[in-house]
């Protein structure tokens, strides 16, 4: 038994992935039905020329999404449930568009679904873990709506006419007093742009330096938005491996890269930190390729037991390091506001695509912003979550060794809003206890679920989970893995 799977074989997306997305688009479109048996990974192998290791990474993704189910001695089957996450968008009404459609239309450059960012509505399980996610509880509503209001009292012509491509010259500048104090980057207003979160710094980092071919350098495992971006720029990814002291620089000698992605401070998925020698390494290699370096800090502002790291900005001598910040961790998501910090010879090119791209930012959520900064609102904000969530990891650190055993370990856990936690060998994989989880009403989630990328065929991979703490308090925490242990002992 085989299946038509049109492989590239060079540059990316990786030949896993490939055959991952294959499976999924023909399960999703209705072409695979419940119940179809697929090839054995040694036969799908050899008929497609790959390895077997290949083959059995991508099953086990699908396996651990719950798309498809190993019956010992009978073989693997599309599965009689489909999570219903997945399903949601192939209703009825809205199927996706058939392989062959009755109409020739143009190809489109960019094929792919939008990721789902998180459950929603009566699909969201009671105790979700799920990464990226605040608690609604803890947004300063109250300020924010003076705040708001007191800006519109004040908008004059603000609302009528376009602002400034690069964004409130004022809060850049409130931005630019921050990253100083907090982060260490010294930067003048002119290098700063203000963006649609991350991700929107992230395409115009792209439409600056990637094009068709172009190498990045990605951590692996990395940030799975980041990747794709990428991609969609056209560059192929060259993924190197991580110890623990971040990035193994030593790998980088082959690379011909001229960009690189990184998150030093709070590596996503791992949650580890970046030594010193490392980020001095990594400095000199982009020296040394002529490289820019982009530093995602999407969450440093929130550390629990150990001081401040400077940013990998604020070692840079050489200016090559574009630092990317986002308040989507500390205040929230929605808001979609984020910054771009560039050395000197990218601001105007990089304030020309902004502009592109929506000739700048909404007025108003910038003015919000900048007030809330202004008047040390931001920093009481920042106090005050800095001690929710740190009760929400303790929550976590006594909740996991209690119901996934000691051996279970964690890595990440000093700062930001997720740990990695990775199961111990005598419990099922972490796809069937996320399965049994979301039964009894939680919501735990495989780092590829979570919005991370893996390259390699990594030992622990299956056995991994992102947990994502911020929205639910230690009480929620500690019943949600009350049922879990439960159900492992059960
Ligand atoms: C690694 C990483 N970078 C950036 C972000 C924030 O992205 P944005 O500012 O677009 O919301 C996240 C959030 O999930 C993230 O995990």
């Amino acid at each position: 038994m085989s299946l038509p799977i049109p492989l590239r074989r060079s540059g990316s997306p990786t030949l896993q992935d490939q055959i991952y997305r294959f499976i999924r688009d023909h399960i999703l479109s209705g072409a695979y039905r419940v119940e179809t048996q697929l090839p054995s990974t040694r036969e799908l192998a050899d008929s497609l020329k790959v390895s077997r290791n290949t083959v059995m990474l991508a099953y086990e993704w699908l396996t651990s999404e719950g798309y498809i189910e190993t019956r010992r001695g009978a073989g693997t089957f599309v599965c009689r449930v489909i999570p219903d996450a997945m399903l949601s968008p192939v209703t009825e009404d809205r199927k996706p568009p058939r392989a062959e459609p009755d109409l020739a239309r143009p190809a489109l450059a960019y094929p792919f679904e939008a990721p789902a960012l998180s459950l929603r509505g009566p699909q969201r399980p009671q105790f979700d873990f799920a990464y990226g996610r605040l608690d609604p509880r803890q947004f300063p509503i109250r300020i924010w709506r003076q705040l708001a209001s007191g800006a519109l009292a004040q908008a004059e012509r603000a609302l009528t006419e376009y602002g400034e491509q690069a964004g409130s010259p004022s809060l850049r500048q409130a931005i630019g007093e921050h990253l100083a104090t907090t982060r260490g980057v010294v930067a003048p207003p002119e290098q700063i742009i203000i963006t649609a979160g991350a991700q929107e710094a992230l395409n115009i980092i792209c439409r600056l330096l990637v094009r068709d071919g172009s190498e990045v350098v990605v951590e692996d495992p990395t940030y799975a938005a980041a990747a794709s971006i990428f991609e969609s720029y056209g560059a192929s990814l060259t993924p190197i491996p991580l110890d623990e002291s971040g990035i193994m620089t030593d790998h980088l000698a082959e690379a011909r890269a001229s960009l690189l992605y990184t998150t030093p401070s709070h590596q996503f998925p791992t949650g580890m930190v970046m030594s010193l020698e490392r980020r001095r390494a990594l400095l000199a290699w982009a020296e040394h390729a002529n490289a820019y370096v982009v530093e995602d800090d999407y969450d440093s502002e929130i550390i629990y037991d150990r001081p401040p790291i400077a940013a990998l900005a604020a070692l840079d001598q050489s200016r090559r390091v574009i630092y990317v910040g986002s308040f989507s961790k500390v205040i929230g998501g929605g808001l979609r506001l984020g910054f771009l910090v560039v050395p000197p010879e990218l601001a105007r090119p990089a304030v020309a695509v902004k502009s592109l791209l929506s000739y700048g930012q909404p007025w108003l959520e910038q003015a919000t912003l900048d007030a809330f900064i202004r008047q040390d609102s931001f920093r009481s904000h920042l106090r005050r979550v800095r001690t929710l969530y740190r009760a929400r990891r303790d929550a976590v650190l006594q909740a996991i060794p209690a119901c996934f055993g000691n051996d279970a370990t964690l890595t990440g856990q000093d700062s930001g809003l997720h740990v990695l936690c990775t199961l111990p060998d005598n419990l099922p994989e972490a796809g069937a206890v996320a399965e049994a989880a979301a039964g009894v009403g939680v919501g735990l989630y495989t780092p590829r679920r979570a919005g991370a990328r893996s390259f390699s065929a990594a030992p622990n991979a299956l056995r991994q989970f992102v947990i994502g703490y911020a929205a639910l308090t230690p009480q929620e925490i500690a019943g949600a893995f009350g049922r879990v242990s439960k159900l492992l002992r059960g």
